[in-house]
């Protein structure tokens, strides 16, 4: 492994953190307005640092071969296809913030896997902010909730994908033994207990990547603004389930619009049920919500691909297993299990020989239970 060292000829100045994460519940309902409940995971990218005082800014990443070098006083221009974007994207929002940078060596190490959905960008876009905060001695200058807005204007406007708010709240926010409670249109949060050692969390990737600048993940966001416009609110989170289906019924929504109004709605109401459900450990509920939630991005949000599909269908009837479901985007990346502990490691073997012998290749499982948000070393 690089250590800043090896990159730089120096030591470090400092190291700063911050984790991938898994959304248990609330899928494509962020940019809705709606509610999310995810949980940072205990992957992360850390970020080392060291300042310099020529206004230079160098990233590095252990994981990738190219150095990113900007000027802080450099007018900036996004790289087609580079992973440079998200943390450059950083630089420019903290500019604009008016933040005075400092320059300095970054050198990046991460395990969450990258395109894995598991918001390697969130996490390395929130590691960014930290370690140029720090470096220009302001490491407190922008926290919380502005911290996530400003890493996801990061994204949205320099790397040009057009994310929600979720990934980016859950790398700052997450706190360890909870989910957290997300209200996409406030910013109200509330953690919410998940420590239970008899339930497990597993995490399946199917190692199919995808880029949620590509086209599926755009479409849908602009058909539920087209579907709001129609049914006269700001956004689905305004639409009632009982106000859905009359419109639905009543052929105001039609066709690909009525499905992505039925889950986005679905999924909004599905989520508070299920922190309902989880304040009382009632595991078993909250199990069936997410095959629910699953079945929706399936079939009416149409954002599941066949190797998520088939990991859920493999967990469902396995022993102790609870609920299972896509997380993040979808269109690839991975699906998570919950499963009673003492059941986790056949349910885990019996999964992947499924995907195995399906797909002829290994997906990838691990345990995971819900960590702290980012922060220093
Ligand atoms: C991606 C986006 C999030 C959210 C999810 C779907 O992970 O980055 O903002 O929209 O998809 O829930």
């Amino acid at each position: 492994m690089l250590s800043f060292e090896q990159a730089f000829f120096r030591p470090a100045e400092g190291r700063v953190r911050a984790p991938g994460r898994v959304n248990l519940i609330g899928e494509h309902t962020d940019y809705n307005d709606g509610f999310v409940l995810p949980i940072a995971i205990e992957r992360q990218v850390a970020a080392s640092y060291a300042g310099r005082d020529d206004g230079v800014i160098q990233f590095r990443s252990a994981q990738r071969p190219e150095t990113i070098t900007v000027r802080v006083g450099d007018e900036h221009k996004p790289l087609a296809g580079s992973w440079g974007n998200y943390p450059v994207g950083v630089v420019v929002e903290l500019k604009k913030a008016g933040l005075k940078l400092r320059g300095g060596d970054v050198l990046f190490d991460s395990d969450v896997p990258l395109g894995g959905g598991l918001s390697s960008s969130a996490a390395l876009e929130v590691a960014t902010a930290l370690a140029l905060m720090a470096m220009a001695g302001q490491s407190h200058a922008i926290a919380g909730r502005e911290l996530a807005l400003l890493c996801q204007r990061a994204e949205n406007l320099f790397a040009g994908a057009p994310c929600g708010i979720m990934d980016q709240s859950i790398a700052v926010l997450g706190k360890k033994g909870s989910a957290l409670l997300l209200d996409c249109r406030s910013g109200v949060t509330r953690h919410v207990p998940f420590a239970d050692p008899g339930i497990v969390l597993l995490v399946a990737d199917t190692q199919v990547k995808h880029d949620i600048g590509e086209g599926g993940y755009p479409l849908r966001r602009r058909q539920c603004h087209e579907a709001a416009a129609k049914l006269g609110v700001k956004a689905l989170r305004d639409v009632a389930p009982q106000q859905a289906r009359q419109a639905i019924d009543s052929g105001v929504i039609s066709g690909d619009l009525a499905k992505r109004v039925r889950h986005v709605v679905g999924e909004i109401a599905r989520t508070l049920e299920a922190v309902e459900a989880m304040e009382r450990r009632d595991f078993a509920t909250f199990g069936q919500l997410m095959f629910q939630s699953h079945q929706a991005l399936r079939d009416d949000f149409e954002v599941s691909c066949e190797e998520l599909d088939a990991i859920v269908d493999a967990a469902r009837p396995c022993k102790g297993v609870l609920g299972a479901r896509m997380t993040g985007g979808g269109f690839g990346g991975s699906a998570i299990v919950l499963v009673r502990a003492d059941a986790a490691e056949a349910a885990s073997r019996t999964i992947q020989d499924a995907f195995e012998k399906r797909f002829a290749r290994r997906c990838p499982i691990f345990a995971t239970s819900a960590g702290d948000g980012a922060g220093h070393f």
